[in-house]
């Protein structure tokens, strides 16, 4: 048994945050950002939004194209680093506004590649023949953990969240997916849990980031990561017809299609107008590809992202 995409969704909070409004906060540049990033603007989430309700609008958005009620859902995996609790879990919080099933769920944290991670996990529970349905979420607010006056991190992230149902089939569905760890990283990007932290520390509790050695690090396990997918799956570059990355930076993404050489007309961006949603972006990506037509059913995806951990994986997908 192998496992498809039955459905996908998206959701992105009504707040605007442009390059233009940063400038009146921290000293940046609208031009600094564009050439350094390709970011334009990013949503925030409001009061009253957060991981849950975001990423229970994405899964009501994928359940509807799915066809399916969340009755129908035998498991949840939300990925998210940015629950407002530690416990309980967000998709527990999912799982209790969509259905009265006591049906597992649980979060999987592995920041910006946390989509990936978890549609892993939903493909081997459905392949094993554990499950037939299962609902992945992607969803994240990091603005919520960016410093007000962190110039470095404020103009990368955005808020959102994304979901695909996977549901058991005789045909691919999830080809293969591919995931990487390197601990050794975690003085790179990070945030610090308040569990670890005293109320005097409070303050530590902020995103940290050394961009540009993350910069360097994603561009070269990216590259190794989308060569190494393909050539395991016995394919070549052209076979792809699209290349859904993690929204990060926009000179991430072109250096890794590069490596592929694969033209930008066969990438899906969003960043310019969402900037970096963390473990949201690739589901965002592929959604708003798929409502708009670009990306058909039959067609080659690769999916893949880099974050904090550092965590890394590709996900092969014939949709
Ligand atoms: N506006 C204006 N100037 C800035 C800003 C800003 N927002 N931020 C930094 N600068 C300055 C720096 O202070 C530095 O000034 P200096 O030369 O006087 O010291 C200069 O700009 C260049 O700084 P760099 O850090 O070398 O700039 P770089 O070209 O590396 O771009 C960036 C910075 C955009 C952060 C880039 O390194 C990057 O995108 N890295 C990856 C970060 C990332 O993607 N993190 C998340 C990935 S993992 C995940 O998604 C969780």
């Amino acid at each position: 048994m192998q496992s498809e995409i039955a459905g996908t969704g998206h959701y992105l909070p009504g707040q605007r945050l442009t390059n233009a409004m940063l400038e009146q906060r921290v000293e940046t540049s609208h031009d600094w950002i564009v050439e350094r990033t390709g970011i334009h603007e990013r949503r925030i989430a409001q009061a009253g939004e957060n991981a849950a309700s975001m990423g229970m609008a994405a899964a009501r958005e994928a359940l509807q194209v799915a066809n399916l009620q969340a009755d129908d859902i035998d498991l949840i995996v939300v990925a998210t680093t940015s629950g407002e609790r530690a416990f309980p879990s967000v998709a527990c919080e999912i799982q209790a506004a969509l259905t009265e099933n006591n049906i597992p769920a649980f979060d999987v944290a592995a920041a910006c590649s946390g989509f990936i991670f978890a549609l892993s996990v939903a493909d081997q529970y459905i392949r094993s023949g554990t499950y037939q349905r299962v609902l992945v979420i992607g969803t994240d607010v990091l603005s919520r953990l960016c410093h007000p006056d962190d110039r470095n991190t404020l103009v990368l992230f955005g808020d959102g969240a994304g979901a695909a149902v996977l549901q058991a089939s005789n045909k691919p569905g999830i080809i293969s997916t591919h995931l990487n760890s390197a601990g050794e990283f975690a003085d790179l990007l990070g945030v610090n849990h308040v569990s670890r932290t005293s109320p005097e520390e409070l303050s530590e509790a902020w995103m940290y980031m050394k961009g540009n050695e993350v910069f360097k690090v994603a561009v070269s396990k990216l590259s190794e990561l989308v060569v190494d997918t393909l050539a395991e799956n016995g394919l070549v570059a052209s076979d792809l017809d699209w290349l859904v990355p993690h929204q990060a930076n926009m000179r991430i993404i072109k250096a890794t299609a590069k490596k592929l050489k694969m033209p930008m007309e066969q990438v899906v961006t969003t960043l310019e107008y969402t900037g970096n949603t963390s473990a949201a972006s690739v589901p965002i990506a592929l959604d708003v590809a798929i409502r708009d037509g670009r990306i058909q059913r039959g067609q080659k995806l690769l999916l893949e992202a880099f974050g904090g951990g550092f965590a890394w994986g590709s996900a092969l997908i014939e949709y």
